[in-house]
């Protein structure tokens, strides 16, 4: 077993007690806890960047999900990448560069089947969080396979200057789309979104109805909806979808913080007359996708095709402001964490 002198101690975030809406501060601490030195079939990994996402909120909550809820006094987890600081599995050398799913702390005792390496030397490490990894692979697969977007579509995409939102606008170009256009909560974020992404039209959500601005944006009505965002946003999107029109339901982060369930959209009734196809997904259901995804957007990232944003916030101490930042619209693209090297 290869190894290089690592600290006895090391901080992690962990939970206190779950959020009821927003969460604040004394739902979580940051704790200093021992390292442990890989056993057989382990790495340990000094993490670079940690990843914040909006489905984390989810796992504060008690409730049965699609991922398990963090344990109370326990570590969270979630999205990083980082260096090998020893290791006791095959294949795996001390500075290779990792991706794996032990973030919210400084070092990791990881797995090795668990970890996956990345080749730093292809893109920034921290791309790997995002429009490399799954905020990537959630845009492409919820277009080309659960959209199944064809050239000449309009397409909607609300949440449209964050990670997943950028994206998708962007791809939906590549692919074809007749008309892009995005929601997104800032005058800086919409100028963005048709300045530097592309996009053919924008708004601003806070600024007036969503079905109003929609529509301006959109007369002729729109094929495709992905939406981020739930609530109002899905109800216009429902009203502004031609026959046959398809929505992929990837996200409500309006209703994450909310404490009592929302009521559904009030037009869904039009679903029927339209023969709309308004489907849930999740990314983990599309890993055959991997290589596809892998090769057509690292292409696209080095021709210039696409453009790919971060908001970084420097280090752990800060891991729960970035969190909050992310919930309240304070990222343009992919908000990380990172760790001083
Ligand atoms: N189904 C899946 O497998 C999957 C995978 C990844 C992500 N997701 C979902 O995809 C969505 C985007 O995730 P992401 O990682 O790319 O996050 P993100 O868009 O980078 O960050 C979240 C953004 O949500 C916006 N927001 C917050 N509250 C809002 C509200 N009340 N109304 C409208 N917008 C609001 C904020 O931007 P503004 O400034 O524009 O408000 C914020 O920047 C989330 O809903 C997430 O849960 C799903």
């Amino acid at each position: 077993m290869a190894e290089q002198p690592v600290p006895a101690t090391a901080r992690e975030w962990h939970l206190k007690a779950r959020p009821n809406g927003w969460p604040v501060a004394t739902d979580v601490a940051l704790v200093e806890a021992p390292v442990r030195l890989p056993e057989p079939g382990e790495i340990l990994v000094r993490n670079a960047y940690l990843s914040v996402d909006p489905y984390m909120r989810g796992r504060m909550n008690d409730v049965k999900s699609y991922a398990p809820p963090y344990q109370l006094d326990r570590p969270m987890d979630g999205g990083a990448v980082g260096y090998v600081a020893a290791s006791a599995a095959e294949g795996f050398e001390v500075g290779d560069a990792v991706l794996h799913g032990q973030g919210w702390r400084e070092y990791a005792t990881v797995q090795a089947a668990h970890a996956v390496k990345v080749d730093a030397s292809k893109a920034p490490l921290s791309y790997f969080l995002g429009v490399l990894g799954m905020p990537g692979l959630t845009a492409y697969a919820g277009l080309v396979s659960v959209a199944g977007i064809k050239p000449g579509d309009v397409v909607f995409v609300s949440g449209a200057a964050g990670a997943v939102g950028s994206l998708v606008g962007q791809i939906a170009r590549l692919k074809g789309a007749s008309r892009v256009v995005g929601s997104a909560g800032s005058a800086a974020k919409v100028a963005k979104l048709v300045d530097d992404y592309g996009f053919d039209a924008a708004f601003n959500y806070k600024e007036g109805p969503v079905r109003e601005q929609l529509a301006k944006a959109a007369p002729e009505g729109i094929d495709v909806y992905f939406d981020n965002v739930g609530g109002e946003h899905l109800e216009a999107a429902i009203g502004a979808l031609g026959v046959h029109g398809r929505a992929v339901l990837c996200g409500a982060i309006a209703q994450y913080n909310e404490t009592a369930p929302s009521p559904g959209p009030r037009n869904l009734v039009q679903a029927i007359g339209k023969r709309l196809r308004i489907e849930g997904m999740l990314v983990g259901d599309h890993a055959a996708l991997q290589p596809q995804f892998t090769a057509e957007v690292a292409g696209w990232l080095t021709d210039g095709g696409l453009r790919y944003d971060e908001t970084s916030v420097e280090g752990i101490e800060r891991m729960m402001d970035a969190f909050l930042g992310l919930m309240r619209g304070e990222n343009t693209g992919k908000m990380v964490v990172r760790l001083a090297s």
